[in-house]
């Protein structure tokens, strides 16, 4: 008995650590916004003037890094928030796997 529960722990853990897979966490937290495709043709992607992130332009204009800091901290300018922070709610390692996932939203 005592095995099983360990087990079954184990899984728990291993699979909470690792957290969802990009597509998922795509799907869960940004499409709202960028939309299912990247393109922000959504009310409120064009209500903040979210980029189309399938132009390969504007995929050249910010770095991997820029990208993972966005997600992170967020984005405001002139003092307004524009996209909000994700660094609470998503690990490191979900954050570099949504940054790949971004790359492949070009055209
Ligand atoms: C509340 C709406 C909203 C949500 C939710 C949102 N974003 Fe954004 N995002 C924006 C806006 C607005 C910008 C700033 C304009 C732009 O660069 O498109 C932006 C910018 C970006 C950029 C470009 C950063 C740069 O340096 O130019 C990336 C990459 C990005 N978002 C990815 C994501 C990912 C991944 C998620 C989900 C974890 C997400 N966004 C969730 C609205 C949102």
């Amino acid at each position: 008995m005592k095995i099983i529960v360990a087990i079954v722990l184990s899984f728990f853990v291993l699979f909470s650590a690792r957290g969802a897979d990009p597509k998922t966490n795509w799907a869960n937290n940004c499409m709202q916004c960028h939309g299912p495709d990247g393109s922000a043709n959504t009310s409120m992607g064009k209500a903040l003037n979210a980029k189309d992130l399938t132009n390969a332009q504007i995929q050249s204009s910010f770095t991997d890094a820029e990208a993972a800091a966005a997600i992170k901290d967020g984005v405001t300018k002139d003092g307004m928030t524009k996209m909000i922070a994700f660094g609470g709610k998503l690990s490191d390692d979900e954050i570099k796997a949504l940054v790949a996932y971004v790359r492949t939203l070009k055209k």
